[in-house]
């Protein structure tokens, strides 16, 4: 069952760079792609970086503190030194607003 949660405004994301989202508590990050909006863990699997903050190359975000990258579209790790890739969830844009499935 899904459990689509309005988490922010399409007009609050900028294309190449990632916000920051705390629906029930989560932390989560949203990036604005040429081909769409993705939602990985926000916090890094390695440490106590902030992916939001971190420098997006094509798919990729690099991580603020030791540089691994994550591929924003399904949180799997490009290159370390994370070796955990960091949660994912499904996104809808609607009526202008961005939906995250916190059910998935
Ligand atoms: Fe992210 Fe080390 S904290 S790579």
């Amino acid at each position: 069952m899904s459990n689509w949660t309005d988490v922010a405004a399409e007009a609050e994301l900028f294309e190449g760079a990632g916000i920051a989202v705390t629906p029930l508590d989560q932390d989560i990050a949203i990036f604005k792609m040429e081909d769409g909006v993705f939602a990985i863990n926000n916090v890094c699997s390695h440490g106590n970086a902030k992916l939001c903050d971190g420098f997006v190359d094509g798919h990729h975000v690099e991580c603020p503190f030791h540089q691994a990258l994550f591929d924003v579209r399904d949180g799997s790790v490009g290159c370390g030194p994370a070796t955990e890739p960091a949660k994912s969830w499904p996104v809808k844009i609607e009526n202008g607003r961005v939906l995250l499935d916190l059910a998935a």
